[in-house]
């Protein structure tokens, strides 16, 4: 297995503002849950174009930058931070890829979207973005490390 022995890596997940205008929080946040990634933090805000800019810098140069920038501060948001061994690749895989229309159903795109800009969850691209985006959104103490221990808490 490519993974066995990894370190746990964690990874940002921003549940974009149509997430919560079209009421889908509760359900898309269950999939990460259900995946088994470990949630170490939550917030809701409305971020402001500041926090946006900084989120989206490495697009700075880009033709949608203020676009991208603008949507993601049009609203309240809830970012949350995730924990597992290959969590960055596998949310990203669960998520798709940018063009809602292009991705098979089963991601998270390709079940709940059709506009290609109103994309619902933004995740981290890779380890160094992920290190970056989780310090940007986060506190060191927002973020909450736990041992997860289903069969002490079940039986
Ligand atoms: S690139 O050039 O391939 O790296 O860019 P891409 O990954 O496709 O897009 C980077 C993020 O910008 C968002 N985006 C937009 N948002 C709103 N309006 C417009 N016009 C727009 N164009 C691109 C895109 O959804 C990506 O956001 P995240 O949050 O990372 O998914």
């Amino acid at each position: 297995c490519t993974y066995e022995g990894t370190r746990a890596q964690r990874t940002l997940v921003v549940f974009k503002p149509d997430t919560l205008q079209r009421g889908l929080l509760g359900e898309l946040m269950q999939r990460f849950e259900r995946r088994g990634f470990k949630p170490v933090g939550f917030k809701m805000l409305r971020p402001s174009m500041e926090l946006a800019r900084l989120h989206y810098e490495e697009h700075r140069e880009k033709p949608f930058f203020s676009r991208a920038c603008g949507f993601l501060a049009s609203g309240p948001v809830v970012a949350s931070a995730w924990e597992a061994r290959g969590v960055i690749a596998a949310v990203r895989q669960m998520v798709g890829g940018t063009e809602p229309l292009e991705n098979a159903p089963g991601t998270i795109r390709g079940d709940y979207g059709v506009h290609w800009r109103r994309n619902l969850i933004h995740s981290s691209s890779d380890e160094q973005t992920a290190a970056r985006e989780v310090a940007l959104w986060f506190r060191p103490d927002e973020l909450v490390g736990w041992e997860q221990s289903v069969a002490e808490w079940l039986y």
